[in-house]
């Protein structure tokens, strides 16, 4: 039996696309169980350079079928387009790729909620990627969600849209917004909706026969840790759970089966849209991690907040949710810095010493703590074409030691690069 979790340590980004894709070769099965297209992993192997929100990365594996758990909800335009793009590529997913009738739609009137929310509350708005994701999984538990099964018998579907236009035009019309206009929603999702639809079929089945074959399962996360609705920094988070846990949830395989839990970690911080982030630099070093880094999201193309490695948030992530390893990346991004700092933990603003961890308050709590830093050597050589740990420069291996010190979980996987190939994989060095 292997069961495979790939999750973000930080507040997403951290290059799961990446080691996903890696990790795929060997896969059966490569699945997705949370958020929806607010995700963009990116992934650079022999058929190109993509930048998938939904598809899960096992696209390029053809003995590896591909599976969207109940817990992921899905705009059907986005899964539509990545398709035809993967396609492009020479890839038909077609018969690989199974989508739970149970996941969650995206509906034009989600995003736009979301809009009205984020300009009432300002200056503090979240910063979401816009894709409707907190009115998609609100409506979800609040018992108004619109499921893909829920498309299958059109008359069905339409008496739902129904209600649902009935609250949400008069929100709109409360905000001076145009309403939505039930037959043309209705029409266009019923398209979009009878071009997935030979795909649409309940993975629980095939998971737990796989389970039962000791096949190789890989579970893609999205978002990060921090990024989630429980334990992230709320209220600016995401609304799904992005934690070990949300696979049992968001799949149905239960927590039993894990065998490897895989934190993957840049080697410094980033961070998109509001919040708290007691690593942030706003100076030129923030800089040259951001331009080294290139960290501008893949969704909505918004620079990241840069910062060093702040090792309270990671070890706290890696006890969240168990994580057997780590996977660390973008080590290169540090090639040129003379100085390298890691948090180890917080006091108050002005104040001395560490007196406090991230669990200790919320996010609010948290803008008024400041890092207790630790101070390294930077190496100052490109590691870039790197392979084995053995040959990255010394003060390299001493940051990536330093750093499964102070998280007590081991390295097994460096990234010096975006490519498949730029990458260490530690065998007891
Ligand atoms: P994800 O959402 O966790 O899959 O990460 P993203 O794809 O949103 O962002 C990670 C970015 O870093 C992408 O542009 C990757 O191509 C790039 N990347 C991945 N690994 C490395 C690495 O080791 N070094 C560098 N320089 N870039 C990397
Ligand atoms: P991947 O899977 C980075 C952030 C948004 C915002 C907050 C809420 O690529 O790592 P949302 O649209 O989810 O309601 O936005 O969460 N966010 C991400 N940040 N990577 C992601 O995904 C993210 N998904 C959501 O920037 O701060
Ligand atoms: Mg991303």
């Amino acid at each position: 039996m292997s069961v495979t979790m790939v999750l973000g340590a930080q507040w997403g980004d951290e290059a799961k696309g990446k080691i996903v894709d890696l990790l795929s070769q060997d896969a059966d099965i490569v699945a997705r169980f949370n958020g929806g297209d607010n995700a963009g992993h990116t992934v650079i192997n022999d058929y190109g350079t993509f930048k998938l929100r939904l598809t899960p990365n096992g696209f390029s594996n053809p003995n590896s079928m591909c599976i969207i758990g109940p817990g992921v909800v899905i705009n059907l335009a986005t899964l539509i387009n990545e398709l035809n793009m993967i396609r492009q590529a020479g890839i038909d997913l077609s018969s690989r790729l199974w989508i739970s009738p149970r996941c969650h739609v995206v509906m034009p009137y989600h995003p736009m909620v979301e809009a009205i929310y984020e300009q009432a509350k300002g200056s503090s708005s979240t910063g979401t990627t816009g894709r409707g994701m907190g009115p998609v999984y609100a409506d979800k538990v609040s018992y108004n969600g619109i499921r893909l099964v829920d498309m299958q018998e059109a008359g069905l579907f339409r008496e739902k849209l129904q209600v649902q236009l009935q609250v949400k035009n008069a929100l709109f019309k409360a905000f001076e917004q145009a309403p939505l206009d039930l037959q043309t929603v209705l029409d266009e999702k019923l398209n979009q909706f009878a071009q997935v639809k030979s795909m649409v079929q309940e993975p629980f089945g095939l998971v737990q026969k796989a389970l039962a074959n000791d096949s190789n399962i890989l579970l893609e996360g999205a978002q990060g840790a921090l990024l989630d609705n429980t334990w992230g920094t709320y209220p600016y988070c995401t609304a799904s759970t992005t934690i070990s846990g949300g696979v049992t949830d968001g799949l149905g395989i239960a927590p039993r089966w894990i065998k490897r839990v895989i934190g993957v970690t840049k080697a410094y911080t980033t961070r998109v849209g509001r919040g708290p982030m007691p690593t942030e630099l706003e100076d030129a070093t923030g800089q040259v991690l951001q331009n080294e880094g290139k960290d501008f999201g893949p969704v909505t193309g918004r620079p990241r907040r840069c910062g060093w490695f702040d090792a309270d948030l990671v070890s706290f992530t890696a006890k969240l949710s168990g994580y057997t390893e780590i996977a660390l990346t973008k080590l290169d991004v540090l090639d040129s810095l003379p100085k390298i700092k890691i948090g180890v933990g917080y006091h108050p603003c002005g104040g001395k010493g560490t007196s406090a961890h991230y669990w200790d308050g919320d996010a609010h709590w948290l803008e008024g703590y400041e890092p207790e830093y630790i101070e390294m050597e930077g190496w100052l050589q490109s590691t870039k074409d790197v392979r084995l740990f053995s040959q990255l420069p010394a003060r390299a291996q001493a940051y990536v030691r330093r750093i499964e010190q102070l998280v007590e979980t081991p390295v097994t996987i460096v990234s010096v690069g975006p490519e498949r190939n730029a990458t260490i994989i530690r065998n007891n060095q």
